[in-house]
């Protein structure tokens, strides 16, 4: 997938506050698409950006997880379990492997910190199905072995400024490389 296929699938998404980037969603799509990867599963929705854009590049394929469905639309038009990430996301792993699936992405973006890298370490473990893995705000090199990362300078240049000239000019000037994406790759 280039960005500008993406730019084309999924423009149309806004870029709200505490949403993921485009380019830290382009990374972690084209990283699945990559891979081979049928089906998503993220944890953490908050007000469904990410999660209408999974839907638009992977239709039908998308289980999300979120424990606070407060900040959802009320006419939100996708499902979403509520729960506990660490709970509900390898569950729904579990599930598609029994349906068969064999390549698997996990889009972490609450919990964050140690609790994703904990979800991850087992998910990753207990399920060689799980492909592509990718922690949202989360630096390089904070032990979770990525393979990639949103901040890499060659991949801003090439991508991510020209996909993220669309976040509103203060939180591009609050963070000139985004929030960050660690994206983990078997
Ligand atoms: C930054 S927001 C998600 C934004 C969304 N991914 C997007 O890009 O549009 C983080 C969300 O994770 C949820 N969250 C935090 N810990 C969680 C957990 N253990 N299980 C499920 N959801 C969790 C929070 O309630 C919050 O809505």
């Amino acid at each position: 997938m280039t960005p500008d296929e993406f730019d084309a699938r999924t423009s149309m998404f806004p870029c709200l506050q505490y949403g993921m980037w485009p380019s830290e969603l382009y990374l972690f799509a084209s990283a699945c698409v990559d891979a081979g990867v049928t089906a998503v599963v993220e944890s953490g929705v908050y007000n469904g950006v990410s999660t209408q854009v999974l839907h638009a590049l992977f239709p039908g394929q998308v289980v999300s997880v979120e424990y606070d469905k407060s900040h959802l639309p009320k006419d939100f038009p996708f499902p979403v379990q509520i729960g506990d990430g660490a709970v509900l996301a390898p569950r729904a792993i579990a599930r598609m492997v029994m349906l068969g699936v064999t390549a698997i992405g996990v889009l972490l973006d609450g919990p964050k910190s140690l609790r994703a890298r904990a979800i991850k370490d087992q998910c990753v473990h207990d399920y060689p199905a799980v492909r592509v893995v990718g922690i949202h705000d989360h630096k390089p090199g904070l032990g979770f072995g990525e393979t990639s990362h949103s901040w890499n300078p060659a991949f801003r240049e090439a991508v991510g400024r020209h996909l993220d000239a669309r976040v509103p000019l203060a939180s591009r000037e609050a963070h000139p490389k985004g929030p960050g994406l660690a994206l983990w790759i078997r």
